[in-house]
């Protein structure tokens, strides 16, 4: 089994053999550029060429042969949003990704004239630039040309699975999963179909939108022409998000997992009927995942949009560490945060503030501030984040009661024990982090009948560490008071 994770800084590849052992693996970067403030964008042909180049490299890792592949399961960054002529194949734009802040006027303006209630309704997501639905009007927009293409039904519209499936099956199949479609504004949540109303009121012609499918299924087959000279099939498409969730074995109502990567993004599995919609829109509703056959089942969910990309951020943009790993010994060097606190608002606010115009903010400095402090403000940000998320959980009346935590930071064993220790519940982190990567494995190996049912998979979950709460009750709600007041001041400070 191929499991592919097209993720947002990087492409991971992880092989699978009969007993969803990971048996070889490989990774490869991806070139994010920022061409203003507030755009993020990347090149379509580089995620679909990096993606053959790290399957290549992981089944040489595994000692394998394409020709030994049993399927291909794809994970992928989910709302970045790729537009390409079915004729070439050929993207008309760079793909712009997720954390692209460029649509938050064209939100704005939909959400003054009142439409937020209808699409949190219709769709379960609010009016954010995070998702696809205005970025590709704002790719149609931009050049009118492409807008009449598109009403001609010249282009094609997808995320990174559906593109990736494209050049896959060599342009045959125009397919997307239904959790990736149910992070459009597009979605009608609830029947799991497009809605004609939201694609109307964002401009966004129908023609362009593939066909829903279940997250474990097989599409089609690869063309040999495309991918490694081989046949095989096309089993699995999901969300990285929901692929996570699956792989952390959140099956039943009430689980959930978080994954520390780019952002961090909490998942609670609400089982086969979508959670009702709430007033104050602070989470999200998605759908989770859905199996060949099966109704969809579906997941309340807090996105934090920008966390590890602050560790990163810190490493590469200020050089206050060598790597990500430094942070942990950094923060664990002092006894305390000493007042000061970061609010990782790099690509505005998400759950469950929803504040595009929010920015990155550090408060607290005095002469003796040093790097100590500033790894420890970031990584105790990464912790509030998610505390916030989990309170907007319980107030929706599901409270968290254990975290299952993956995805690169899960290795930070100081932030694990401070998020335990903020929320006041048990963290618990399973040997392998790369869940994401598992959860399209896992998919394709039921659509296949390589693996035989979801209880055999959640068997195969081992805890590696379980942090549980130490902090005194009044300790950890006056750190995160004095973190509320942080966030306040980052609020609504961008002007354009
Ligand atoms: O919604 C965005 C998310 O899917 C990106 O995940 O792992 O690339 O940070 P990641």
């Amino acid at each position: 089994m191929v499991a592919v994770d097209q993720g947002t800084t990087g492409t991971t590849v992880c092989v699978l053999d009969q007993s969803a052992h990971v048996v070889g693996r490989a990774q490869t970067e991806v070139t994010v550029t920022y061409p203003r403030p507030g755009w993020v964008e990347q090149d379509p042909e580089q995620l679909w060429g990096g993606v053959v180049a790290t399957v290549s490299a992981a089944l040489r890792a595994a000692g394998r042969a394409p020709a030994d592949i049993a399927a291909v399961g794809i994970t992928n960054q989910r709302e970045t949003t790729v537009v390409w002529d079915r004729r070439t194949g050929r993207p008309v734009a760079p793909a712009i990704v997720w954390q692209d802040r460029r649509t938050s006027g064209a939100c704005e303006r939909l959400a003054a004239a009142g439409h937020g209630p209808e699409v949190a309704e219709r769709t379960g997501l609010v009016l954010d630039p995070y998702f696809s639905g205005t970025k590709i009007a704002w790719l149609l927009a931009d050049d009118p040309e492409l807008a009449r293409r598109a009403g001609r039904g010249e282009l094609a519209f997808g995320t990174v699975d559906t593109w990736l499936i494209w050049r896959l099956t060599g342009g045959r199949t125009h397919v997307t999963d239904v959790t990736n479609a149910s992070r459009t504004l597009l979605l009608d949540l609830a029947d799991a179909t497009w809605s004609a109303p939201m694609a109307e009121l964002l401009g966004v012609p129908m023609e362009l939108l593939a066909e829903v499918r279940p997250s474990s299924e097989v599409y089609a087959e690869t063309d040999p022409a495309s991918f490694l000279g081989v046949s095989v099939p096309v089993a699995a498409a999901v969300g990285d998000q929901q692929a996570a969730l699956f792989a952390q074995a959140c099956f039943a109502q009430g689980q959930a997992k978080n994954t520390y990567g780019t952002g961090s993004f909490v998942l609670l599995n609400t089982g086969p009927t979508p959670p009702p919609p709430r007033e104050d829109g602070a989470l999200l509703r998605t759908a989770a995942f859905q199996l060949a056959g099966e109704p969809v089942h579906y997941a309340l969910e807090g996105a934090v949009l920008a966390t590890g990309s602050a560790v990163q951020w810190l490493r590469d943009g200020l050089g206050v560490v060598g790597s990500a790993a430094e942070t942990a010994q950094l923060a664990g060097s002092l006894s305390g945060n000493d007042g000061v606190y970061f609010v990782p608002a790099l690509a505005g606010l998400g759950a469950p503030h929803w504040d595009p115009r929010a920015r990155g903010t550090l408060v607290g400095l005095t002469r003796g501030t040093g790097r100590a402090h500033l790894a420890r403000a970031v990584l105790e940000s990464i912790a509030y984040r998610t505390r916030d998320i989990v309170e907007a959980m319980t107030a929706a009346g599901t409270p968290v009661t254990e975290l299952r935590a993956d995805g690169g930071a899960a290795a930070n064993p100081w932030l694990m024990q401070f998020q335990a220790d903020v929320l006041g519940i048990p963290v618990d982190v399973p040997d392998n982090l790369e869940t994401t990567a598992l959860g399209s494995g896992y998919l394709a190996g039921l659509a296949t009948g390589v693996f035989p049912d979801r209880a055999a998979l959640a068997g195969l979950r081992r805890t590696a560490a379980r942090y549980e709460p130490a902090l005194a009750p009044a300790t950890r709600d006056s750190l995160y008071a004095d973190w509320l007041r942080a966030l306040d001041r980052s609020r609504d400070w961008a002007q354009d």
